[in-house]
């Protein structure tokens, strides 16, 4: 079957590739000729590990290819995807929806096949009605069907993700739709991934729903930390503790410096709006998103006491390694790492900094951030190192090392990446998230 894919960032990219790979006929659309001109090209705008490959090998092999031209991208395609971004609206919170209406006129305004328009960007409920009205409008007399198939990626790990899927969901009632959308995921099918059928709606409430469900397992965890650390708990026993009861699940349960990223802060927010707009209150995801972004600046509080409290933390140094909101990604929205460096420059602390991927996209986003070339260079002459994002890299430090460059051996783990113990008889003041 061949494919269109509206959008090539993210979402689309792994999405169209991970397609390519099942054998289906994947064309890859985005307005932006830099992006297409470097997908040509081989060079991927994102840092996702295995895509390049898997790019390179569809392409070649015929079944991927990338353009800017719309209109000839979607002739002849049974299922045409609307992955574009749905980034918050400046102000309210609400999800932008102007690029996903856009898309759904040019589609329109060009569709001459009979084809399954399907929503991949996470879209508030009632999106899909929208982009049924838009194309009824553009493309009379063309059969067609719009149907919610919403993205469950994390950056990082997409790739695994989009082929052992814990679950697949499609939103259409047309019975026509469906067995299009079951043709498109039949590799998956054969594996045994489960396949939810919904309506539209309720598909796309299932994205929102799940990803501030899993930002209320984080918040609740990073909570019962403080708490530990107040009783004399260790907040990782706690977490194995109840996460063994099948009800509870393990998974999401690892404190840390709070979550941040592309989807959950902004997917929490416009939940938050449709939960307004429809006077039905979410008071549970309310708290979560103030108790999320306050946590950022705690930590920075965290770090600052750890050097002996406001009083004597300025002129300090402080080196921080790891600056995305998570590993194995360059990206920096909504990083924890961006708060705590305010916060410690706001106290006159100065601050340098190493991460693996992420050091061009944050330097913007904090001017007064020396930036180093790897963590010992970073932690020369601090006065505590602190582990932000659990990178690899920063799992098997040379403690000895890195007692050799800094000026003091102190060490913040906002990840709990290492045994407390095994920390402190290498010498070192060590801090973390919920333990003792
Ligand atoms: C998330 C969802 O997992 C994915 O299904 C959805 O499609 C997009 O949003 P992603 O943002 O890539 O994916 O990252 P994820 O691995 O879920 O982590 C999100 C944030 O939560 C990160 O900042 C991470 O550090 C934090 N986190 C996650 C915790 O602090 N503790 C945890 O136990 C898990």
């Amino acid at each position: 079957m061949k494919i269109a894919m509206v959008g090539s960032g993210y979402v689309g990219l792994v999405s169209g590739a991970c397609f390519a790979d099942f054998g289906h006929d994947v064309v890859c659309i985005d307005k932006d000729p830099a992006k297409i001109e470097s997908l040509n090209a081989g060079i991927m705008p994102i840092y996702e590990p295995g895509l390049a490959e898997l790019v390179a090998s569809n392409v070649k092999a015929g079944r991927l290819s990338f353009t800017t031209d719309l209109p000839e991208g979607i002739r002849d395609a049974g299922a045409i995807f609307i992955a574009v971004g749905t980034p918050s609206r400046r102000g309210d919170g609400h999800a932008d929806l102007s690029y996903v209406y856009a898309v759904a006129e040019e589609v329109g305004a060009h569709l001459a096949n009979d084809a399954v328009v399907v929503t991949k960007s996470t879209v508030p409920v009632g999106t899909g009605d929208e982009v049924e009205r838009i194309l009824k409008e553009a493309a009379p007399g063309v059969r067609f069907a719009v149907a919610s198939n919403p993205e469950f990626l994390r950056e990082g790990a997409a790739i695994g993700d989009f082929k052992r899927p814990d679950r697949i969901v499609i939103g259409t009632d047309d019975e026509w739709a469906r067995d299009l959308m079951r043709e498109v995921y039949r590799p998956l099918f054969l594996n045994r991934a489960p396949i939810l059928f919904t309506s539209r709606r309720s598909s796309e409430l299932i994205k929102y729903a799940a990803n501030a469900f899993l930002a209320v397992k984080i918040t609740f965890i990073n909570e019962m930390a403080d708490l530990c650390e107040k009783v004399g708990a260790d907040v990782q026993d706690v977490a194995r503790g109840i996460g063994m009861d099948g009800r509870i699940g393990s998974k999401f349960l690892h404190a840390g410096p709070g979550y941040g990223g592309s989807c959950f802060p902004k997917d929490t927010l416009a939940l938050l709006k449709t939960a307004e707009d429809y006077d039905s209150p979410l008071r549970i995801v309310e708290s979560v998103v103030k108790v999320n972004d306050s946590r950022k600046r705690a930590m920075g509080r965290k770090v600052i006491d750890a050097l002996g409290g406001a009083e004597v933390a300025r002129g300090k140094k402080v080196a921080l390694l790891g600056l995305t909101f998570k590993p194995n990604t360059d990206d920096m929205r909504d990083a924890p790492s961006i708060a705590i460096a305010q916060t410690l420059a706001d106290a006159g602390v100065e601050v340098s900094a190493y991460d693996p991927e992420g050091m061009e996209v944050a330097q913007p986003l904090m001017p007064a951030v020396t930036m180093r070339g790897n963590a010992y260079a970073a932690a020369e002459g601090a006065d505590a190192v602190v582990i932000v994002t659990e990178w690899d890299a920063f799992r098997a430090l040379d403690f000895k090392r890195l007692k050799d460059v800094a000026n003091a051996p102190v060490m913040v783990d906002l990840r709990n990446v290492y045994d407390p113990s095994d920390v402190r008889a290498q010498g070192f003041t060590y801090h973390s998230v919920g333990r003792a």
